[in-house]
């Protein structure tokens, strides 16, 4: 990294100047209220609504952070893309794709359907995120499986923090009638692949995914890693493969944000993932990961905040896709 600042060849070039203008509408968004911090479990109803965080990784390493970086939080739906991710560079996109459609479907997060092939219709919605949880080592323990996605997820993080909320899990599985309905929906229409494992354990797996934890700092460096093609930049590891990359972002711009993710992409044009403790990450192709966090979620259950740092950086930056 130094070796490359001196030949002032970095891929930020003005960072300072960017910093600056970064910071700027950091401060913008402090103050908007509005949205509502996540209700259904105790866990995330404590999340205090004026924590705002953001955090930038660039693919060679440069990092600048604002706010409240360093406290951890859940990752909730921003671990579906990362374990999609992990999955498919596990046993390829195709086999992952016999079980999971490519669609957005056009309907809330959980809802109870399926697409017309009878799968669920993308890795980013809960149905495609269960199967893709019961697909992973589905073979192995289930301490196994826990250590072994710890493991990645620190690989992409480059050894940051990446902790685990016991309290978030056990609070999920407690409130998880639409879970349990959708996957015993889902057993039904012969959606899960063989293995081992009960729905309750698929079931289970998929909740200690989502009640892992991370910080804008962590999550910056792995949302980095997918900018940089599956290759950490702090570390040079090589933690998701090339296909599956590109995979993650496509499914992440076209599906990534909810409901909102047309919207988003009209207006950002970035892949993006969002999670119900107010996290998000924000992927620009070979040139940064961000991480922002701010816990009030708006009707579509986006951060607030987090929605609308990226609509003033694309005024600022031509970062947009098109
Ligand atoms: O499965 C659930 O209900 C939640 N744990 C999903 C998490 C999530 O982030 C969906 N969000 N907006």
């Amino acid at each position: 990294l130094l070796a490359q600042a001196l030949r002032n060849n970095m891929i930020v070039p003005s960072w300072h100047e960017f910093v600056n203008e970064v910071q700027e509408i950091y401060h913008k968004c402090k103050p908007i209220q509005g949205g509502q911090v996540a209700q259904y479990i105790p866990q995330l109803a404590r999340q205090d609504p004026e924590k705002w965080g953001v955090s930038i990784c660039t693919v060679d390493g440069q990092r600048i952070s604002f706010g409240d970086a360093t406290t951890p939080f859940c990752f909730q739906s921003v671990s579906k893309a990362f374990n999609y991710a992990i999955l498919a560079s596990d046993i390829g996109a195709d086999a992952v794709h016999s079980f999971v459609g490519q669609e957005p479907s056009g309907r809330f997060f959980n809802e109870i359907c399926l697409d017309r092939n009878n799968k669920p219709h993308n890795p980013m919605v809960n149905s495609g995120a269960i199967i893709v949880s019961s697909l992973l080592k589905s073979d192995w323990s289930m301490s196994d499986r826990f250590d072994y996605i710890l493991n990645e997820y620190k690989k992409l993080a480059g050894q940051e923090f990446i902790g685990f909320n016991n309290a978030t899990f056990l609070s999920e599985r407690d409130t998880a009638d639409r879970n349990f309905a959708l996957s015993y929906f889902m057993k039904e229409c012969k959606c899960f692949p063989e293995t081992r494992h009960s729905i309750r354990e698929a079931l289970d797996f998929y909740f200690q995914l989502c009640s892992l934890e991370g910080t804008c700092e962590s999550l910056a460096v792995m949302a980095a890693t997918l900018a940089n093609g599956g290759v950490c930049p702090l570390t040079s590891e090589k933690c998701v493969q090339g296909r599956p990359c590109r995979d993650v972002l496509s499914l992440m711009y076209s599906c990534g944000m909810y409901d909102y993710s047309g919207q988003f992409a009209f207006q950002v044009g970035l892949p993006a993932k969002s999670g119900v403790s107010g996290s998000m990450i924000v992927v620009i192709p070979n040139l940064m990961g961000i991480c922002m966090w701010s816990p009030p979620l708006d009707k579509m259950g986006n951060t607030v905040r987090g929605v609308e740092f990226c609509k003033e950086m694309i005024k600022k930056f031509k970062f947009h896709n098109y």
